[in-house]
């Protein structure tokens, strides 16, 4: 079994982003700048979005941390986004979901720029990802492609499942390993709330791309020896034999499932760091795009 390692992986891709912006640097260019908007206090989003911004300090960019309340109204999310959109200096942006519920997620998602979309879930990139045609890939999936490619893992002509329909991970994880090309060229079972007899499919898989957002949900008699194990999961569990009285779980359960796999994600530092470097992989595209 290998482990595919997201936190040495994702440090690479970081290291590579920040030699790419020291150069920009050098040559007196601008460097990428993305702006984050968080609406609302919810912990892990909170978490997330702190990341992403601590990230981009890290290569060098420049961010900008929008703080928006819970009670924040559609129309002034709405009016926000427009000052980014116009705002010269912004590279990119991200609206972190969840939403408040009076908010609509797909109109705001259609009032982002999609030249500024770094997230890639604006339905002109969302459509433009589904035709190969170059655009954003959503941060998540992009990240797993990058994982699985630079471990050299075999996609085409295997059976991948995908375990979970999400706009932001399953659904183009599916569109994504299917596309012509490395990594991709995979046929592709997409499986949600609906699906029966889930265990049949997923001992089929030559590859499982779990998205479900449950804890130990995929266990070791669900998949078929030397299977490739993704875990997007990234639930918190409470634990209050930990300093911050929790501990994140992912959908898989590791210590059964990796006896069987031959390559497999740990939780953490297997995709969740993946989803932020290629976040910044994004930025920096935007910026690029932006200066041709
Ligand atoms: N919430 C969970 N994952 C993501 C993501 O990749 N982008 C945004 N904007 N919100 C998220």
């Amino acid at each position: 079994m290998q482990l595919l390692d997201g936190k040495k992986v994702s440090d690479d891709i970081k290291n590579e982003i920040a030699a790419e912006v020291a150069q920009m640097k050098a040559r007196g260019e601008k460097v990428p700048h993305l702006a984050a908007v968080i609406v609302g206090n919810d912990g892990a989003s909170l978490t997330y979005v702190g990341s992403k911004v601590k990230a981009c300090e890290k290569v060098g960019f420049e961010s900008t941390l929008v703080k928006m309340p819970s009670t924040t109204s559609e129309v002034e999310l709405l009016k926000k986004i427009k000052q980014l959109n116009e705002d010269d200096n912004i590279d990119g942006f991200i609206v972190q979901l969840p939403l408040p519920p009076q908010i609509d997620t797909q109109k705001v998602i259609m009032a982002i720029d999609p030249t500024k979309d770094v997230d890639g879930f604006h339905p002109e990139n969302f459509g433009k990802m589904a035709l190969d045609m170059s655009t954003f890939i959503p941060a998540t999936p992009f990240g797993i492609l990058e994982l699985l490619e630079r471990y050299g893992v075999e996609t085409q002509g295997k059976h991948t499942v995908v375990i979970g329909r999400s706009h932001i991970v399953g659904r183009p994880m599916s569109i994504l390993m299917g596309r012509k090309g490395f990594p991709g060229n995979s046929t592709v079972t997409l499986t949600h709330s609906y699906t029966k007899n889930i265990a049949q499919i997923t001992t089929q898989a030559d590859i499982v791309i779990s998205a479900l957002g449950v804890p130990n949900y995929l266990k070791a008699e669900m998949v078929k020896d030397d299977a490739v194990i993704v875990d997007v999961g990234i639930t918190r569990v409470n634990d209050e034999t930990t300093e911050k009285g929790y501990r994140i779980r992912g959908d898989v359960d590791f210590e059964n499932v990796s006896k069987k796999a031959s390559f497999i994600t740990p939780v953490p530092g297997g995709v969740g760091p993946m989803t932020i470097a290629m976040l910044l992989k994004n930025t920096l595209l935007a910026r690029e795009r932006r200066r041709d």
